[in-house]
Formats: C-alpha cells, structure tokens, sequence
C-alpha cells in the first residue's frame, strides 16, 4: 500500500499542518509528503496520488474554508481515477471552537464520494494556531491522539471515533468561557502578526464596501 501525505498549508514546510503530519507519521515508514504550496508542481504530484493507494490530507481553515490552493489541488485530484482509494483528512483552525470547520468536514465527506474513494474519517482540532509559538507539550494528550490517529491509517482503519471526539473537544465556549475570555487580551497575538507584516493600519479596511 502507498501512503501520500498531502500538506494543505500556503505555509509549507514551516506550517503547523506540518507539525500535525509528524506526529501522525511517526511510526510510519515509506510516507511520501507533497505540499500544496508548491504550487508548480501540482501536475508532478498528481503522478505520486496517482500512484498511491491511501492518502492523509491536512489542511488548516481560511475564510471558513480552505485555502485556495488546496481547493486546486483537489479540484486536480477531481481529475483522475480515485476509485477505492482511502483517505483521511484534518481540518485545524485558529479559532478553538471546532464548530467553525464542520462545514469543510462535510465537504470532505462529499468529496470523497464524489470521487468514489473510502472515507476513513476527518479530524478537526481547533487553537492550531498556538503551535507557532508552543512547545509540544502545550497539547498535552493531543499529540499521543494523533499519533494513534497515524496507527489507524496504517492499519486502513477508520478513524477511533472517541479519539476525534477528545481532539475536537467542547463544539462551542461555554457562556462562562466567553465571559474569561473577553478580559483576556486575545488580540496580542493577531496584532503582533499584523504589524509585523505591515497591515495592522489597515486592518478595519472595508475593500469591497
Ligand atoms: C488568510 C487566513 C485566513 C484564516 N481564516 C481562518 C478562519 O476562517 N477560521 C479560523 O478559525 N482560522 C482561520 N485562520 C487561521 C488558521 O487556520 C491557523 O492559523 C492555522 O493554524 C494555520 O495553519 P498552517 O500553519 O498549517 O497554515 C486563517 C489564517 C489565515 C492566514
């Protein structure tokens, strides 16, 4: 059986989707990785999906979906023959809550049957932007769950249902967390990423109003 592991991330190689991707290989041998930000190579990498007969997918959420060139990319997959071949994604987001990507999770369901592949599950884990600056240990148990998420597309097995649900976590803050959280100065973060690409004075801008 070969496994292709597709990164979703415009980040590539410095992305947390790539973080994700070791702790579900780890124990993996022969995983061959592509990334969508490669853009050029889309082509080139159809051969190696082609060729393949499981694939991870990790992508992280833009705009309440996914990135564009994700979507390329698999708009590209749509184009060849699939049929019977498994598939497994991950759906992160900034936000914690996993309510924000339940919509892309059913995209990647129809997707998969659109193309008459197995689907084998999706994980969807929220606060991934946190990777940038925690250490693994930030995540406590999550990083184990991955890894026995890995063991489960090695094994062509559908996804442990408790193990996504762990993941995932509460679906939405409860009113209690809301409340924390507005006296919590959750914009430091956003705000030093905005200044330090030079945008942070044009973030209230409305282009298309
Ligand atoms: C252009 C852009 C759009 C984003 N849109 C969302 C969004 O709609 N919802 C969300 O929860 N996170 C959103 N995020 C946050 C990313 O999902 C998050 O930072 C993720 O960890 C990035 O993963 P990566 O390093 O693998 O690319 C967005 C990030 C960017 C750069």
């Amino acid at each position: 059986m070969k496994y292709v592991v597709v990164n979703g991330s415009p980040r590539g190689k410095k992305s947390n989707s790539d973080r994700i991707i070791s702790w579900m290989t780890q124990n993996s041998q022969e995983v061959q990785k592509v990334y969508v930000a490669d853009i050029k190579k889309h082509d080139e990498a159809m051969k190696v999906i082609l060729d393949a007969d499981r694939y991870l997918m990790v992508f992280p959420l833009y705009t309440d979906a996914m990135p564009g060139m994700t979507k390329a990319f698999m708009e590209k997959m749509q184009q060849i023959n699939l049929e019977e071949k498994s598939i497994v994604f991950v759906v992160h987001s900034g936000f914690s809550e996993p309510i924000h990507s339940r919509t892309v999770e059913r995209y990647c369901a129809y997707f998969t049957k659109a193309n008459k592949m197995k689907y084998l599950g999706c994980v969807v884990m929220g606060g991934s932007e946190a990777m940038q600056v925690a250490p693994n240990g930030y995540f406590g148990k999550k990083k184990d769950y991955f890894e026995a998420l890995g063991q489960n597309i090695m094994k062509g097995e559908l996804l442990d249902q408790a193990l996504l649900q762990k993941i995932a976590g509460a679906e939405r803050f409860s009113k209690f967390k809301i409340l924390i959280l507005r006296f919590l100065p959750t914009d430091m973060y956003w705000n030093s990423r905005l200044k330090k690409n030079g945008a942070y004075e044009k973030r209230l801008d409305k282009p298309y109003s």
